[in-house]
C-alpha cells in the first residue's frame, strides 16, 4: 500500500527558488543554496559523483550500513523507517533489509521535496518489499518534520553527510526540531563525513574528471531554465577549498570575466566582477566529540558510533531522551 501526503503547493519550489536567488545574488558575497543543484541533470551528476574514485563518502557509508544494518534493527526494534531525502537508493535498501529481516518493520516513510522523485522511489520500494506500508511525504525537511507518520518506535535516517550542508546554527535548529517530533525512546540515524587530511577532502570535491565542476555549474543552468536567467555557464570556474577554521569544504563558482546577468523573472540584473566568487555549497566535516555535543544539546543520548574500515565516515545512532 502506498500513501502520499503533500505538504507543499505545486509552485513551492519555484517560489522558494525565486526568493533564494534574489536574497543570495543581491548579497555580498553572493551565494546560492545547495538544494538547487538537484534538478534531473543535477541528480544524475550527483549519482556520477558517488561513483568517482575520489568521492569516498558514499562507499564508506555503504560499507558501514552493510555491516551494521542488522545491529541497527536489533538495537532499535524499529517499526517505522523515516528517510529524509532520497528514498530509492541502495543504502535505503540495506536498512530496509536489516529491519525487515529482524521482523519489526511495518512502514517506510520517505520524505522528499520532489513529488516525482518521491513517487518513483515509493513505487520501486513497494514493488520489492511486499506487505510494507509506504507512506511518502512531499515536504521540506527543514519545515515539515511535524507531519511524520508511522507507528513507534521510529528511526529517522539522515544519511549521506547531507547534514554538512547546514552551518552550526542551522544544525542546532534542525536537530532540535527532529527531537521535538520524536517520542522519548525513538531514534535518529545520522551519517557524517569526518575531518581528515585536506588533500583527500579537496580531491573529493574537485575530481580529475570534472564531474563535480559540472555539478556545481549546473546550478546556473537551473536558474537559466527556471527563472529565465542568461548565465553564460561556461564563463564560471569550479572552486573547492578546505576552510580549516570552520572545518568545512566550500564550493564556489568564479566568474572568469566581468559580466552582467539578467534574471527577468525576478526583475534582477546581477553584476559580476572578473574573479568574483559565488558561494554554492558548504560541506562540513565532523569529529566525534562535536557530533556528541550537538546531539546531546538537542536532547539525544548516544546509541552507537560506527565508522568504515578507514575511519573516513561515521554512522551514529541517537535515542530521544
Ligand atoms: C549530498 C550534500 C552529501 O556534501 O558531499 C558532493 C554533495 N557536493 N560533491 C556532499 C556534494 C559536491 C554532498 N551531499
Amino acid at each position: 500500500m502506498t500513501l502520499i501526503d503533500i505538504h507543499l503547493t505545486p509552485d513551492y519550489a519555484v517560489r522558494a527558488l525565486r526568493e533564494d536567488a534574489r536574497a543570495g545574488l543581491t548579497a555580498e558575497p553572493k551565494w546560492l543554496a545547495p538544494k538547487w543543484f538537484y534538478d534531473a541533470r543535477g541528480s544524475e551528476l550527483f549519482e556520477r559523483i558517488t561513483r568517482l574514485p575520489e568521492y569516498y563518502p558514499t562507499r564508506a557509508e555503504r560499507e558501514i550500513l552493510d555491516n551494521r544494518s542488522a545491529e541497527i534493527a536489533k538495537l532499535t526494534g524499529a517499526h517505522t523507517l523515516v528517510e529524509l531525502g532520497s528514498g530509492s537508493s541502495e543504502k535505503t535498501r540495506l536498512l530496509l533489509d536489516g529491519l525487515r529481516d529482524h521482523g519489526t518493520l511495518t512502514t517506510f516513510v520517505p520524505l522528499d521535496v520532489s513529488e516525482t522523485a518521491l513517487r518513483e522511489a515509493a513505487a520501486a520500494i513497494e514493488a520489492d518489499y511486499p506487505g510494507l506500508v509506504v507512506h511518502g511525504v512531499v515536504g521540506d525537511f527543514t519545515a515539515h518534520l511535524d507531519k511524520l507518520p508511522g507507528d513507534a518506535p521510529r528511526v529517522v535516517a539522515f544519511l549521506g553527510g547531507t547534514i554538512g550542508n547546514l552551518i552550526p546554527s542551522e544544525r542546532e535548529t534542525f536537530f532540535a526540531s527532529i527531537r521535538e517530533v520524536l517520542e522519548p525512546g525513538e531514534w535518529l540515524l545520522l551519517g557524517t563525513d569526518l575531518v581528515k587530511d585536506p588533500a583527500t577532502l579537496v580531491a573529493a570535491y574537485d575530481d580529475s574528471a570534472g564531474v563535480t565542476a559540472e555539478f556545481n555549474r549546473n546550478v546556473l543552468r537551473v536558474l537559466n531554465r527556471q527563472l529565465g536567467a542568461d548565465f553564460d555557464v561556461d564563463a564560471f570556474s569550479h572552486v573547492a577549498i578546505w576552510d580549516a577554521e570552520n572545518e568545512w569544504i566550500e564550493m564556489h563558482l568564479r566568474a572568469d570575466r566581468a559580466m552582467r546577468v539578467l534574471i527577468p523573472e525576478i526583475g534582477l540584473e546581477v553584476d559580476f566582477a572578473e574573479g568574483e566568487e559565488l558561494s554554492t555549497e558548504i560541506s562540513a566535516k565532523f569529529h566525534r566529540y562535536g557530533v556528541e555535543a550537538e546531539l546531546g544539546k538537542a536532547g539525544f543520548t548516544p546509541g552507537a558510533w560506527w565508522t568504515d574500515s578507514e575511519d573516513r565516515f561515521a554512522l551514529s545512532l541517537w535515542q530521544a531522551v
